[in-house]
């Protein structure tokens, strides 16, 4: 069922982008959260201002849904700039990004989403760009070749990626800033409801909010799509009101459990447990286990898994934790896993 599936993907899915555009906040005031990241940007926005030069190139590293490309937005808006969008996988050769370069105004933010996918030769026209904002163009082939520099405006790169670590060296220590998103709180994640029931004009009670962020994984993108399928349920079934049962009745419809989550999580959890005593147990044999591929497992599944502590990563494999045990029912022999982990 496809609405199952999707309730807590925290990729954005196909033909969403939309709805998003109305929930995503504009301003520093109403982005809620990643306060270590936020605080630092203020103090380097304001001073970029005063310099009236653009903001030191940005990195932005997490898993999806925690509001990357939002604050890139709300960071063109406070340095009241254009921001142009692009994604590594859409920059297919060089000339494109050199192309992306040479009309950007003064100051303008580029904001480059999953940018370890750009390729080498795009992402060799970035260094000397980021660097020197000059691009070096190879004219003629052959011996007869020459190189010639062609200054383009300063701006501002913000790159986003949810695999710092599949970054090249040289494109990472090109950037000035780089902020880690951690996960919402649920006090944080409750805000958030709030804020957009208001926007989509919807009723939602204390209870109900704090039901719903509980099972959100820590994540706005989930939030806010949990919100939407609730509002759904509660003007179909209920008097369109979110209250408590209603948000129970409609989560448990969708099967979120009561942590947020869903059946491939549980799958995961599962599989480890019973097939490999629980761990440790290497990344690829999970995903050939499940038959889901390994990147997906580990960017969308097992951050949330590895912080609501189910799942945790050794130097051996992943080991499924006794909290994982309990959720699932099945008993936890204190032993036999240790003895498993041990060998
Ligand atoms: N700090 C935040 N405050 C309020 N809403 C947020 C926040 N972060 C994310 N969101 C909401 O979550 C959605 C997904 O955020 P997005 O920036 O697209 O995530 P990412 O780029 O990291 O995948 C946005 O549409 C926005 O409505
Ligand atoms: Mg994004």
């Amino acid at each position: 069922m496809d609405y199952e599936e999707r309730i807590t993907a925290a990729e954005l899915g196909q033909g969403e982008e939309r709805s998003e555009m109305t929930l995503r906040p504009q301003k520093l005031e109403d982005y809620i959260g990643q306060k270590k990241a936020t605080d630092n940007l203020k103090i380097f926005i304001e001073a970029a201002k005063l310099r009236k030069e653009p903001l030191d190139h940005v990195l932005f590293y997490g898993p999806p849904g925690l509001g990357k490309t939002t604050l890139a937005g709300i960071i063109s808006n406070e340095m009241g700039v254009d921001i142009r969008i692009t994604s590594g996988p859409a920059i297919e050769r060089a000339g494109d990004l050199a192309a992306i370069l040479t009309n950007l105004n003064e100051n303008d933010v580029l904001f480059i989403d999953e940018i370890h996918r750009l390729n080498r030769s795009v992402e060799e026209v970035l260094y000397s760009a980021m660097e020197d904002f000059a691009l070096d163009i190879i004219i003629g082939k052959g011996p007869s070749a020459r190189s010639i520099r062609l200054d383009i405006a300063k701006f501002t790169l913000i790159g986003a990626t949810t695999r710092a670590g599949s970054l090249s060296a040289p494109l990472r220590d090109r950037f000035g800033v780089s902020c880690k998103f951690e996960m919402y709180t649920t006090e944080e994640l409750k805000k958030i409801i709030g804020r957009s029931a208001e926007l989509l004009g919807v009723t939602a009670d204390e209870q109900s909010m704090e039901e719903m962020a509980k099972r959100s994984r820590g994540t706005p993108r989930v939030a806010n799509r949990m919100l939407k399928r609730v509002r759904d349920f509660s003007q179909v079934k209920g008097n369109g009101v979110i209250d408590i049962d209603i948000t129970q009745k409609a989560l448990d419809a969708l099967g979120v459990d009561h942590m947020g989550l869903e059946s491939l999580d549980r799958e995961i959890l599962r599989t480890i447990i019973e097939r490999f005593k629980g761990g440790p147990v290497g990344i690829d044999t999970i995903a050939a286990s499940i038959g889901e591929e390994r990147v997906t497992i580990e960017d969308v599944y097992e951050p949330y898994l590895i912080q609501a502590g189910f799942l945790h990563r050794t130097q051996k494999g992943r080991v499924v934790s006794a909290q994982a045990y309990k959720h699932l029912g099945i008993p936890y022999d204190e032993e036999e896993v240790n003895s498993s982990v041990k060998e």
